[in-house]
């Protein structure tokens, strides 16, 4: 399979034609997972899905089982949904508040923060292995932005700020919580029209949730720019 074969562009004849090899091809998928996914950062879910200490939400990201939890202590994390034993899943259901997580299978049993908290007969093991601190897995990078946590698998990987770049602006409209100690470029954004001095940055964000692109905004009459998105009246 030629690679360069699967995806015709040619603009002087106005065509573009993508192989449908590709939705379907499971090494395709491989190659996507290799040099796409291993290496991105993906989103797994946002912070007020949990809110609660003991909060937390089950995922499948390019094909890992995680889990997200609040954790007692008030930090939010992203683990492997996998025990440290014999790597059965450890978090079982979609989403609900637990204090702890026990593993069906010998049944160790991990806290919310992700510590190892028991195992039942310690005896059977070895001399000392009860006794040292072992946590459940975190993927290699986690972070959040604006509450949205990413995570990405790669070793060698940008920020997750360099990762977003200008999506940053689209994101900070979307979620709100605007906070004028953390301005980002779009934050500087207004509506306005001459009747109207200021639609205040709420209405814009409403607006533009509820039409998802700027170009949607000129049909109902607006102009967005980065600077300021002007009323046409
Ligand atoms: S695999 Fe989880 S306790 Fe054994």
């Amino acid at each position: 399979m030629d690679l360069r074969d699967l995806v015709v562009e040619d603009a002087k004849n106005a065509t573009f034609r993508v192989h449908r090899s590709t939705m379907t091809s499971p090494e395709i998928l491989e190659l996507e997972r290799k040099f796409i996914f291993d290496r991105s950062w993906l989103y797994v879910g946002h912070e007020s899905e949990v809110t609660k200490p003991g909060d937390y939400v089950r995922r499948t990201v390019a094909g890992r089982p995680l889990f997200m939890a609040h954790g007692r202590d008030g930090k939010v994390r992203v683990f492997i949904n996998s025990c440290l034993h014999r790597g059965a899943l450890v978090c079982r259901t979609d989403t609900g508040n637990a204090g702890s997580f026990v593993c069906f299978y010998h049944g160790w049993a991990y806290d919310d923060c992700g510590k190892l908290i028991g195992i039942p007969d310690p005896d059977g093991y070895a001399k000392g292995f009860c006794e040292t601190e072992r946590r459940l897995i975190e993927p290699p990078h986690v972070d959040n932005y604006r509450g949205m946590y990413f995570v990405n698998f790669g070793s060698a990987v940008p920020t997750l700020a360099e990762f977003l770049g200008e999506a940053r602006e689209l994101i900070a409209i979307l979620v709100g919580g605007v906070n004028n100690n953390e301005a980002t470029p779009l934050d500087r954004w207004n509506v306005s029209v001459q009747s109207r001095p200021t639609i205040d940055f709420h209405d814009a964000r409403t607006l533009i949730s509820a039409n998802r692109a700027s170009q949607d905004c000129s049909r109902l009459g607006f102009e967005l720019t980065r600077e300021k998105a002007v009323l046409r009246s």
